[in-house]
């Protein structure tokens, strides 16, 4: 059986975290994968999240099973997170998944369940691993422009031109805030326009929502999510929770499934819990149950809130400083957008053979589309950075 396999396609970003780990020497800057770290390069445990654990583990006496879809504390906290009361809670149903990857498989094959004839359209480009889901789903997807090659923000008319083909039952994935992997968003003017034009289409948003609290702050970030949540029919949103509250490898998540028609909420959460049942039975918990608990204790939110802000901040400050060290070097605003950019990446545009000199010469690691993560940058190590890209002669 085994020798009928054949080789599975690999995962850039996956093989680029091996390379980094490969590579020997002092100095080398991992900029790949989408993991925040401090300026001592370290992916902090949260304090939130560290003290939340310290409670728990005093005060858990079981581990029995929760429920199919994990708990409902913890949907109750993440829709009012995510959605602040935009829309009533009867209207959504809810399901605690493997961090925001499990969320948008199961939004994939939900909307496969619905309706096999839907195509499902994502930006060009997104994080390549939507499209290895779908291609191994075997869902058709369309591209819609999306990024400006030459401005580096979004190319707005292009988007609209592509979306202007929807059919009725179609399905677009959106970023809810800091796209990855280019960094540029739509403003909430824009996103309205979006939204005007999927509902005379009849086509429906799926948002991905993997980095609220990391671009403009938690409310801002949700911002778009919470408009679309209002004005659309039916909505789904996979949220991930690796990131805001740094708890990567407990893989939490969720999958919202809104309808404005709150008679519809039991048929769709029967639904997610068929198939959190039928791909890996019970979600895990522990992540979920430590989220849950920082976000209905002020004391821990307060924590939370304030060292993800802390971390924001970081980013943004970073984000300027590289702008502004590359506008020394080049004598030109060229690299202004890496300030306007928001989240924890930027497309920086260069060409690949520049991100594999980059890499092999300075020891600088970035994913191939040239796709940096800023998080991966200290005060110390952005002039290198810009430096070695003033040099590349780009
Ligand atoms: C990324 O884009 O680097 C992150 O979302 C991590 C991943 O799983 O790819």
């Amino acid at each position: 059986m085994f020798d009928k396999l054949t080789k599975q396609p690999v995962d850039k970003i996956m093989e680029l975290m091996q390379l980094y780990r490969e590579d020997s020497r002092d100095g080398k800057i991992d900029l790949g994968v989408g993991v925040y770290k401090n300026a001592e390069g370290v992916t902090p445990v949260m304090r939130a999240v560290k003290e939340a654990e310290r409670q728990l583990l005093e005060s858990q006496e079981t581990k029995a099973y929760v429920s199919l879809v994990g708990d409902v504390a913890f949907h109750d906290a993440m829709i009012d997170l995510v959605l602040d009361g935009a829309v009533p809670r009867e209207n959504v149903a809810a399901a605690a998944t493997p961090g925001g990857t499990g969320a948008v498989r199961q939004a994939f094959e939900l909307i496969r369940m619905a309706n096999p004839d839907a195509r499902i359209f994502t930006s060009l480009p997104t994080w390549p691993n939507h499209l290895s889901i779908l291609d191994y789903l075997k869902i058709e997807r369309v591209g819609y422009r999306y990024f400006d090659e030459d401005t580096r923000a979004v190319d707005f008319d292009g988007m609209m031109a592509d979306l202007d083909g929807l059919r009725a039952g179609d399905v677009v994935l959106l970023h809810g805030c800091c796209h990855n992997p280019t960094g540029a968003n739509l403003n909430l003017t824009e996103w309205q326009r979006v939204i005007d034009l999927l509902n005379a289409k009849g086509a429906i948003p799926m948002i991905d929502l993997a980095y609220q609290g990391f671009g403009d702050g938690l409310d801002d970030d949700a911002a778009a999510t919470r408009l679309v949540a209002k004005s659309c029919p039916e909505v789904l949103i996979a949220a991930s929770c690796s990131k805001n509250f740094g708890v990567y490898r407990e893989r939490t998540g969720i999958l919202m499934g809104i309808s404005a028609d709150a008679s519809k909420t039991k048929l769709v959460q029967d639904n997610l819990s068929f198939l959190n049942r039928q791909n890996y039975s019970f979600p895990p918990d522990h992540g979920a149950r430590v989220v849950t608990m920082i976000l209905t204790d002020p004391t821990l939110r307060k924590m939370w809130v304030d060292e993800l802000e802390e971390t924001r901040l970081g980013m943004l400050r970073l984000r300027e400083q590289m702008a502004e060290e590359l506008q020394k070097l080049t004598g030109s605003n060229r690299f202004g957008f890496i300030a306007q950019h928001r989240g924890m990446f930027s497309r920086l545009g260069l060409p690949s053979d520049v991100v594999e000199k980059l890499r092999k010469e300075n020891g600088i690691y970035m994913v191939g589309d040239s796709r940096i993560n800023v998080a991966g940058l200290n005060a110390k190590t952005v002039p290198i950075l810009a430096k070695a890209i003033a040099d590349s002669g780009v």
